[in-house]
């Protein structure tokens, strides 16, 4: 589904990205580890074109799309969860659903599965972003995400800073939605336990490189976790 190959990104003169290969297949969980400031988010945003890569290709599918603007990127199916969730505080949870569906033809209603994956946005629907609390923000911000149904969903650092009862939620919905075999998903961790639990494949950076990958369930037998270790 996604095929991200030697792409190098620069911020001004400083090297960020190094040569990164990434693929994520449907119906996989791909877990990208790595400590602060490795360059996590940049490659997300490069995915989402929300930073120019300098080399190298992304492709969706088949189809390059490192040439797309971030508009073209979700509505070909790519959902971004961005890290900190970067709802809209002032406007209500329905019309955060809504801009999900920005993409689409004026009247497409707001799917109604989003209220079987997270019921609390429902109870909330007419309330304001910022009166939720972070763990319901987070939720939000993934419902947003799926609301134009992507092929391939990006979320970064999903659980930072939620209550551990809500991301038992989020991990069980993560595992749900790869399941059902029509998504690829990509995820951006730094919650060791949570990554290890829902890869399927893992990928770890350090200095904007790639330094180690391979299948999820040989994470611990590889030493994954003292490599991200802080
Ligand atoms: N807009 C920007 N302009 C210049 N440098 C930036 C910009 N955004 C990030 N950087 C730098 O790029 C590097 C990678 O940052 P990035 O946010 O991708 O890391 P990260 O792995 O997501 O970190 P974290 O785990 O803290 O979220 C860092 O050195 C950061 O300081
Ligand atoms: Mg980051």
């Amino acid at each position: 589904m996604l095929r991200v190959k030697e792409v190098n990104q620069y911020y001004g003169g400083s090297h960020i990205l190094r040569n990164v290969n990434l693929q994520a297949e449907l119906g996989k969980v791909t877990v990208v580890l790595g400590r602060n400031g490795v360059g996590k988010t940049t490659l997300l945003k490069s995915l989402m074109g929300l930073v120019p890569i300098k080399s190298g290709s992304i492709e969706l599918d088949g189809v390059p799309i490192h040439k797309a603007t971030p508009y073209e990127r979700a509505r070909l199916g790519i959902g971004f969860v961005p890290q900190g969730r970067e709802i809209f505080g002032r406007l209500t949870v329905q019309e955060n659903l809504l801009m999900g569906l920005a993409t689409k033809k004026g009247s497409t209603p707001i799917p109604a599965e989003l209220f079987e994956l997270f019921p609390v946005l429902k109870q909330m629907l007419g309330r304001r972003g910022g009166d939720l609390s972070g763990g319901q923000q987070q939720q939000l911000a993934i419902a947003r995400a799926l609301a134009a149904g992507p092929k391939l969903l990006i979320l970064d650092e999903p659980t930072e800073g939620i209550q551990p009862n809500i991301i038992k939620d989020i991990g069980r919905v993560i595992r749900m939605l790869a399941d059902r075999g029509n998504m690829a998903i990509v995820l951006v961790e730094q919650y060791y336990d949570f990554a290890e639990a829902l890869a399927d494949h893992y990928v770890v950076m350090e200095r904007g490189e790639v330094i180690a990958s391979g299948p999820g369930s040989e994470m611990q037998a590889r030493g994954v976790r003292q490599l991200v270790a802080i």
